[in-house]
């Protein structure tokens, strides 16, 4: 598995979540997670097969992968390391999901540096939006026709920076908004086809990908509205079980929405 991430020692408390399964939720049901392999992906890979469905757990990491696997031979996980930015990589995923799919979570993602427009350079803002942004539209693109037949759910994991301007840098940002655009307008429309499409929002949550704070200027103006506003760290298990709430027939009457597990941070 990945490394743990450190939790400094003045960090806000971690929210309380003890995870409690829903047997037999996903039985029957074939469900593609991207960047199943650490973090939020990973926990709701674990959360949607020990429910009963099939995964296919999709990830750049053949390493992360393979462990999963290893660790989880009674469950029902189909490994596929590709990189989601490229077309052979849909490709792969198309072929590992053999014909019919229930539902998505469009999960892998990067974090940018916190640099401002005046800063970001062509290749940092491409790379955010190749995948935050163009992973999650071509992933959907190349598997909504899979569940046309039947209807199905698809969960964007979008961010905090996908609310306001105040929890990333520009290219973050602005990847984490269009993935709000993308949520919508496939909600209104395949509505018609029982295909539903919701956002998940979290705040602050423990997992690898955190980066430096490179630009000098994003920490000066971000590092002290974070300090003082992000109420809480979550668990990535906390943020799995709102995507699989969404992912269920549980949210049945919900799609287009943007929904936060972020214990109140966009409340203030
Ligand atoms: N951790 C947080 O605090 C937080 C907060 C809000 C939103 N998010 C979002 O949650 C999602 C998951 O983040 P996480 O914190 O679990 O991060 P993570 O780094 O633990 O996991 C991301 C995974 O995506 C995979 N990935 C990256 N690029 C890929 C590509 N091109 N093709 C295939 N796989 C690729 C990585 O290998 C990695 O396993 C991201 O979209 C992130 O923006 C995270």
């Amino acid at each position: 598995m990945p490394d743990a991430p450190t939790i400094p020692a003045n960090a806000p408390r971690i929210s309380p979540y003890r995870e409690q399964l829903v047997s037999g939720r996903f039985a029957g049901r074939t469900v593609v997670i991207t960047g199943a392999g650490s973090g939020i992906g990973l926990a709701t890979t674990l959360r949607v097969a020990d429910e009963g469905g099939q995964v296919i757990a999709v990830d750049l990491s053949e390493q992360n992968l393979t462990q999963l696997i290893t660790a989880h031979p009674e469950l029902a996980l189909v490994p596929v390391v590709c990189d989601i930015t490229t077309p052979d990589g849909i490709d792969k995923i198309v072929t590992a999901a053999g014909g019919e799919v229930y539902g998505l979570v469009n999960c892998a993602g990067l974090m940018d540096n916190f640099s401002p427009v005046g800063e970001v350079s062509d290749a940092e803002f491409s790379r955010i939006m190749d995948v935050n942004v163009w992973g999650t539209l071509r992933t959907t693109r190349a598997l909504i026709g899979l569940m046309a037949e039947h209807g199905g759910s698809i969960v964007n994991v979008g961010s905090m920076a996908s609310l306001g301007g105040g929890a990333g840098g520009v290219a973050y940002t602005a990847s984490k908004h269009a993935v709000v655009g993308i949520t919508k307008s496939t909600a209104v429309m395949y509505a018609s086809q029982n295909i539903r499409c919701n956002a998940v929002a979290p705040g602050a949550v423990i997992t690898p990908i955190a980066k430096n704070i490179t630009s000098q200027h994003g920490g000066q103006v971000l590092g002290p509205i974070l300090a003082a506003t992000m109420p809480s760290l979550a668990r990535a298990e906390s943020v799995a079980a709102t995507i699989t709430f969404l992912l269920s027939d549980d949210s049945a009457n919900t799609t287009g929405a943007i929904v936060t597990s972020d214990g109140g941070w966009s409340a203030l």
